[in-house]
């Protein structure tokens, strides 16, 4: 029988370079940072790093500004580095993921410049969305960039260009076979250079239509898809069925010319991930149909409340929906873009919830950091570096909360992440936090996930679907109770602030905080915990 290939059930382990380890004492993170420091990465048990972008880049969107998508910021190193990153993963059998930046590049790319010193209708400005500006001189329509702000910016000639992002961002046109043969020519690159896979940026962004209406409620769209925007979920969705830029059939074109050009490197088992947030949630499998990409994001997770119904319904979707396409789902309680998990649901739950969702078939991202439990940063204004805070004149504090870079050592900030200042502030609150401490204490975070995702590959991958024990649908004891069975394991996560009794048979293999007792046959998973029991 043929195994399973190497992404199907992967724990994928987000690192943001900037913020990972920064080598040359500059006060950023650094590939050869990255590099210094896989040993503790494959000490995890991931399967695979996904390196967030570190190409040449004005960085005024942390890098997802690309001015040459086939090079290194000299920022991050050089290309010699990031071959010899990718040569040390493999080394130690852990894949490359890289992240393709396909919706835009920045304005200082050559593409960007060159339309930018070319005339109205020219072939370089079709490389992009330039329009004229309406009669009485506003831009061609109402649309808000994601970030805040107008989505165009007027260039010297009265022309205006597209921006879903920043102004630095300028979109480009799919519509144009040029942009598709660059981005060929990029993802062999990287392929050739021996990454294993992509993470694909706004992969539901690349194709417009009715670039020149204007939208009912421009702002609300614009807030309903900001994960750090807080709204009720039935107004977001309702908001997040009539956005007119994202997820159009044109872009699944892209995808299946890109899925052959994948295969066509036979052996090498080259996979991609799509950044598709979509609405309804159904339309994500479209992404992951057998000729298209291989995994896509569910961010659900990333917003859903600690609550029984809530989670047992984002699972269940989840997996039934991949389902119909064959596929697996995906799983994320953070990343770059969004609130840190313990800082939004708490310590506690944040654990709990790792070890439920580390058992759940699919593929598992964890953002670094996240296995030590840290919380967002608390920054000043004057810290930040997100342009979402510029372009809201600092109504949205933005996202570099999530960005403050990891403490590894020592008593003091900035703990061993840098010799210099760090370009964002971590806080001496983190003191506890350090990887050097966490690894000391066997009841920390660092060793939770270490030992949950140890057992995930040993009994829990391969294993096949779950089956519901406890839930508002099934079994509805307590609804503070969710339960599931797959292979070998039990997993019980008490969602409640008060221990519950829960009749588990097995003998108890990992919990997420607190002691599991047992009692009259049963077994009590302490309050906000998640227990595992195997057969
Ligand atoms: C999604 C990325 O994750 C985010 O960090 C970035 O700002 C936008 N795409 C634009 O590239």
């Amino acid at each position: 029988m043929k195994s399973a290939p190497w992404w199907k059930e992967a724990t994928i382990y987000q690192i943001y370079p900037r913020s990972f380890f920064d080598s040359n004492g500059d006060g950023e993170g650094d590939l050869p940072g990255v590099t210094s420091k896989l040993d503790y990465v494959k000490s995890l048990g991931v399967d695979a790093i996904w390196l967030s972008p570190f190409y040449t880049s004005p960085n005024k969107d942390g890098g997802y500004d690309v001015a040459n998508p086939r090079d290194v910021d000299p920022r991050f190193g050089n290309l010699e580095d990031a071959k010899e990153l990718i040569a040390q993963a493999h080394k130690r059998n852990l894949r490359v993921i890289a992240d393709i930046v396909p919706n835009h590049f920045s304005d200082q790319h050559e593409w960007f410049q060159a339309a930018l010193n070319s005339k109205r209708g020219s072939k370089e400005r079709e490389r992009f969305h330039f329009y004229d500006a309406n009669e009485d001189g506003t831009p061609p329509n109402n649309w808000i960039s994601l970030f805040g702000g107008p989505s165009w910016t007027q260039v010297a000639d009265g022309q205006f260009y597209l921006h879903l992002f920043d102004s630095s961002q300028p979109d480009l046109n799919w519509d144009n076979p040029e942009v598709n043969e660059d981005f060929e020519k990029t993802l062999r690159f990287w392929i050739d250079l021996g990454v294993d896979g992509f993470r694909i940026d706004v992969a539901h962004g690349l194709v417009k239509e009715d670039v020149l209406k204007n939208h009912p409620d421009p702002q609300g769209l614009s807030n309903a898809l900001r994960l750090d925007v807080a709204m009720d979920a039935e107004k977001r969705n309702a908001l997040l069925l009539t956005v007119p830029y994202f997820d159009r059939q044109g872009v699944h074109e892209i995808y299946r010319k890109w899925r052959k050009l994948f295969d066509s490197y036979v052996g090498r088992d080259i996979m991609a991930v799509a950044e598709a947030w979509v609405h309804p949630p159904v339309n994500a499998t479209r992404y992951v149909r057998a000729d298209e990409l291989h995994q896509v994001f569910n961010f659900d997770l990333l917003t859903a409340e600690f609550d029984s119904k809530v989670l047992f319904d984002v699972v269940e979707r989840s997996i039934s929906l991949n389902a119909t396409v064959n596929a697996l789902p995906t799983w994320a309680l953070s990343n770059h873009d969004s609130p840190r998990v313990a800082s939004r649901i708490g310590e506690e739950q944040a654990r709990a919830l790792a070890l439920f969702v580390f058992g759940l078939p699919g593929s598992t991202y964890v953002f670094a950091g996240q296995e030590l439990g840290l919380p967002d940063g608390q920054l000043q204004d004057s810290d930040r570096q997100d342009p979402t805070f510029f372009r809201t004149n600092g109504a949205i504090k933005g996202r570099d909360g999530a960005r403050v870079p990891l403490p590894w050592s020592g008593e003091t900030t900035p703990f061993g992440f840098s010799t210099a200042k760090p370009w964002l502030p971590i806080s001496q609150s983190w003191k506890d936090l350090t990887i050097e401490n966490e690894l000391a204490d066997p009841k920390s975070s660092l060793h939770l996930y270490r030992s949950a995702l140890e057992l995930r590959k040993e009994f829990l991958v391969g294993t096949g679907g779950i089956t519901w024990l406890e839930s508002s649908q099934h079994g509805h004891k307590n609804n503070s109770l969710l339960s599931y069975s797959r292979g070998s394991i039990t997993v019980v996560m008490n969602l409640s602030d008060s221990a519950k009794e829960y009749e588990a048979t097995g003998k108890l293999v990992i919990v997420s905080a607190g002691t599991v007792e047992a009692q009259d046959g049963k077994k009590v998973i302490p309050a906000r915990s998640t227990a595992w029991f195997m057969a």
